[in-house]
């Protein structure tokens, strides 16, 4: 679905519009959004899952009003971390019944503002959490749907997953040792929470589906217990998101129909072998949906060779823009965007404009050795926790995001100017 195409003369154009014409209009650094591809994402995994599943768009990855309206246009929810999320969602129409509410540290504050607008459910992750929040419910005259999100035991990484008994991290109510049990009891004993399911996220940037074969297995081990012990069956398990998408050209994402196939026949065949009813399943992808949607332009430099090593191709932006690299060694790939060259490729290392050593984009890739100050290169597949993560170190000013579709560039973000940092400095 992604509307990406080079002319002739090798300028590469998005939704209908030449990126020359974009870094003119909108300036650089800035993302582009590609919608028609955002909302042919959005309606694959909707159609994969079907009628008896719900696809939770995590906002973490990407939020606006804008997107926020796409994923209600096609179909999906949204699951939210924090009051700005929720407000967010809310405030670009998203209906407060088709929100999941997260977090390990929720404040009362949040508690009290999901309850009262009546988000669909709270996704409890401690035990004084779920305290927390059925307090809040009662004394609102409330019962909150909930979910409570179990650690697993699984350790999942890009292309390969570690299944162990406990898990050594902050989110979640451990499996292994009866603690989620327990958890169980608690909630169905409060009289200000309704229970409905059971919550898994194994990790992000996953490929390998064995990790989601074996959280499913022992989410639905749990529902088992349950019922023997409690006489019901929840009626619903979400397995979070973390489907990993290609940054490079090495990486090889699986489609969300057959995600959907795989968790579907593992959740039934072992409710079947449970004799349990199939719950409603739901899932939280982020990244697989806003990730390969969007590049980020950039206007090259300066640019520093470094005899036989390599050659430093240094952009306006940078770690304010994209952290992935210097957080999580993260690859991406670069393209010449706004003409063609036949020169030579030379090993280049695309990095900011920040004073720091570690402010990298782009670690390895090829680049023309006849690349010259002014050229635009584009970094594809920034669409996740780019602009989220987005920062005003050294007081950069973070970039628009601007969707482009049908030969229409339209800003849904735009790009922070000094009077909005000199704003919140009252000082
Ligand atoms: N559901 C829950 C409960 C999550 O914690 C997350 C991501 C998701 C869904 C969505 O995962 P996705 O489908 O996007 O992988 N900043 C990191 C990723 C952090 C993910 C945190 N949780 C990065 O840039 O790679």
């Amino acid at each position: 679905a992604q509307t990406v195409t080079r002319t002739p003369d090798g300028v590469v154009s998005v939704g209908g519009i030449d990126v020359k014409k974009l870094a003119e209009e909108f300036g650089t650094p800035a993302y582009f959004l590609d919608e028609a591809d955002f909302r042919a994402r959005a309606r694959a995994w909707r159609t994969a899952f079907g009628e008896d599943a719900d696809v939770f768009y995590a906002g973490k990855a990407f939020l606006s009003r804008a997107v926020v309206r796409w994923l209600h246009e096609e179909g999906l929810n949204l699951d939210v971390c924090s009051g700005g999320e929720l407000t967010t969602a809310l405030s670009a129409g998203m209906p407060a019944d088709r929100i999941a509410f997260h977090g390990n540290n929720k404040s009362t504050e949040e508690i009290t503002e999901a309850i009262g607008r009546g988000v669909g459910r709270i996704v409890l992750d401690s035990f004084q959490e779920i305290v927390r929040v059925a307090h809040i419910a009662e004394s609102l005259g409330k019962r909150q749907r909930v979910q409570i999100r179990v650690t697993v035991g699984v350790e999942a990484h890009t292309h390969e997953f570690i299944a162990t008994a406990h898990e050594d991290q902050k989110f979640g109510i451990g499996l292994a040792d009866g603690q989620a049990a327990e958890a169980v009891r608690r909630a169905l004993a409060l009289d200000g929470l309704e229970l409905i399911g059971i919550h898994s996220h194994i990790g992000s940037q996953i490929f390998d589906m064995a990790g989601f074969e074996v959280a499913a297995r022992r989410v639905v081990k749990l529902l088992a217990e349950i019922r023997d012990e409690h006489g019901v069956e929840l009626p619903e398990i979400d397995l979070g998101g973390g489907l990993g998408i290609a940054y490079t050209s090495e990486d090889d994402p699986s489609e969300p129909h057959e995600i959907a196939k795989a968790l579907n026949e593992i959740v039934t065949r072992e409710c079947e072998s449970a004799k349990l009813r199939t719950p409603r399943i739901s899932v939280e992808p982020g990244r697989a949906i806003v990730g390969p949607t969007a590049f980020t332009l950039y206007e090259v430099g300066t640019i520093k060779p470094l005899d036989g090593l390599r050659t430093y191709v240094s952009v306006d932006g940078g770690m304010s823009d994209n952290i992935r690299t210097a957080l999580y060694d993260a690859e991406y790939s670069v393209a010449l965007v706004s003409r063609v060259s036949e020169a030579e490729p030379m090993l280049v290392r695309v990095v900011g404009k920040h004073c720091e050593s570690g402010d990298i984009v782009v670690r390895d890739a090829f680049l023309p050795a006849d690349l010259a100050p002014g050229d635009l290169i584009a970094v594809p597949a920034t669409g996740a926790y780019c602009r989220s993560m987005a920062s005003n170190y050294n007081h950069a000013l973070r970039p628009p995001v601007v969707a482009v579709h049908d030969g229409e560039a339209r800003v849904i973000v735009r790009r922070e100017t000094e009077e909005d940092l000199l704003r919140l400095d009252v000082g």
